[in-house]
């Protein structure tokens, strides 16, 4: 067998990790990932797949154990691709994860940048407000869970340590009636088969879940005894949707999604705001640091009552609500039309009257606000992963806004778009990481760019 090919076992010295949180190796000048490994670390590997300059590989022993290296609690760490970084003390997480946007900072976007250390959790457990339940079958049964780690097999867990209790709870008794029901698990790859995931929402303010329960087909079958028997074992579940997925592919939520049961939303609270979310819409995930980061913003962006502030992205208008009381104006611009709905109705429960939301693509509405309102003071940019259009940054450096603070969840992106406006004439502020995602390989970030 040659040495480079599926199969091939190798030792070798762990150097670093790559932004996903996998060790970094080399075999003959080859770049070998090997997930769960560290640097530091002397490690027994099987090669799983191979290209011309790199390759990934399962770790089969550790040899020489890093001294951050830690036993890891969670009993499907060993297969399940939630989180990446199991068996990484937390102390080590979250200084790995600021050296981690210090590098993405210099490589991709040749910037020398202030990174502060990340702020963590006290409790690093038990945060997460959202998971996503995949529903398969396997071996002739059904599973729930997530999926395993570089696959889209799932690992039927029958816990997480990074959700929520009631969360788990819940996922066990659906997954039971979901059995005893003959409720089709799908077939991701004859793309056969009716439930696809169950999406579970929790508010940890009055601890009440949400259920999206996602198929393929346009009925889920046996829905109102589901419905009867799940509300009846889970008080707490307060809230169930249907969602309609009938694509293959591995996105979650179809375009349709219908409250089929109990309040068309959840209402969680961060800081003295309380917001709705419906099934469709985005809320960060971790509720607890959600607040860090929020109020990371307003000290970023100290205001005087009277600035026009722009929330582009904003989700259901969570961020531009938590700043108004100390802005003049806020108007968020965001694609999903139940967000833009939820920002409505949580500008209203928290009787906010100086802030308005429009359905759009940031990129289209700017020019259009901008041409609305000459004086826009201040600008908050929290885009999905693939950051910002071009086009936007375009217009924010031509119309010289004079603070534009930029949230991101992906540090690639987020260096891409500051070297940008840092060329556009922005100075950088310093970088201050958040830790919403622990046991995980991501990380938030917040920074001020002000115009020299
Ligand atoms: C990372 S979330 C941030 C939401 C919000 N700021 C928060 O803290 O909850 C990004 C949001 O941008 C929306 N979005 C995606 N592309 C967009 C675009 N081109 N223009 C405006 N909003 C967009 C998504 O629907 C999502 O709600």
């Amino acid at each position: 067998m040659s040495l480079w090919q599926a199969g091939a076992e190798h030792e070798l010295e762990i150097t670093g990790l790559n932004h996903a949180g996998a060790g970094v190796g080399r075999i003959d000048g080859r770049v070998v990932f090997v997930p769960d490994s560290l640097p530091g670390e002397r490690v027994r590997i099987r090669i799983t797949e191979t290209k011309k300059r790199y390759g990934t590989g399962t770790l089969l022993q550790v040899l020489d154990a890093a001294p951050e290296r830690i036993e890891p609690t969670c009993p499907h760490a060993q297969f399940c691709g939630g989180c990446q970084f199991q068996h990484l003390d937390y102390e080590a997480q979250l200084k790995w994860k600021g050296l981690s946007v210090q590098d993405a900072l210099e490589r991709i976007g040749g910037l020398d940048l202030s990174v502060k250390p990340t702020v963590g959790m006290a409790r690093p457990y038990e945060y997460r407000n959202n998971t996503q339940h995949a529903v398969g079958r396997q071996a002739g049964h059904m599973v729930m869970g997530f999926f395993r780690k570089g696959s889209h097999d799932i690992v039927d867990v029958s816990t997480c340590e990074l959700q929520h209790p009631l969360a788990t709870q819940l996922a066990l008794n659906l997954k039971d009636l979901v059995r005893v029901l003959n409720i089709e698990p799908y077939d991701r790859k004859g793309h056969t088969g009716v439930l696809r995931h169950a999406v579970i929402r929790v508010s940890f303010a009055v601890e009440e879940l949400m259920l999206v329960l996602v198929t393929r087909t346009p009925e889920l079958p046996n829905q109102a005894e589901l419905i009867e028997r799940l509300t009846d074992e889970i008080p707490q579940l307060v809230s169930i949707a249907h969602n309609v997925n009938p694509r293959p592919g591995s996105t979650v939520m179809g375009r349709e999604t219908k409250v089929i049961w109990g309040k068309p939303y959840l209402v969680e609270s961060i800081g003295d705001l309380r917001y709705a979310i419906s099934p469709a819409s985005f809320f960060q995930v971790n509720s607890k640091q959600t607040k860090v980061l929020y109020d990371l913003v307003k000290a970023k962006l100290p205001l005087s009552g009277k600035e026009t502030v722009l929330d582009l992205y904003c989700g259901a208008g969570t961020i531009g609500l938590y700043l108004a009381a100390d802005a003049g104006r806020i108007i968020g611009v965001e694609t999903a039309k139940s967000a833009v709905l939820d920002a409505e109705k949580n500008a209203e429960l928290n009787r906010i009257t100086n802030a308005e939301f429009r359905l759009g693509r940031a990129e289209d509405e700017l020019p259009r606000l901008l041409q609305e309102y000459k004086e826009i003071d201040a600008v908050i940019l929290d885009p999905p992963r693939r950051g910002c259009d071009p086009s936007l940054l375009a217009e924010l450096i031509a119309a010289e806004i004079p603070r534009i603070v930029y949230v991101s969840c992906n540090p690639a992106t987020l260096a891409r778009d500051l070297a940008i406006l840092t060329e556009g004439g922005y100075s950088p502020g310093t970088v201050q990481p958040v830790d919403m995602f622990p046991w995980t390989s991501h990380v938030e970030c917040g920074v001020l760019m002000s115009r020299v």
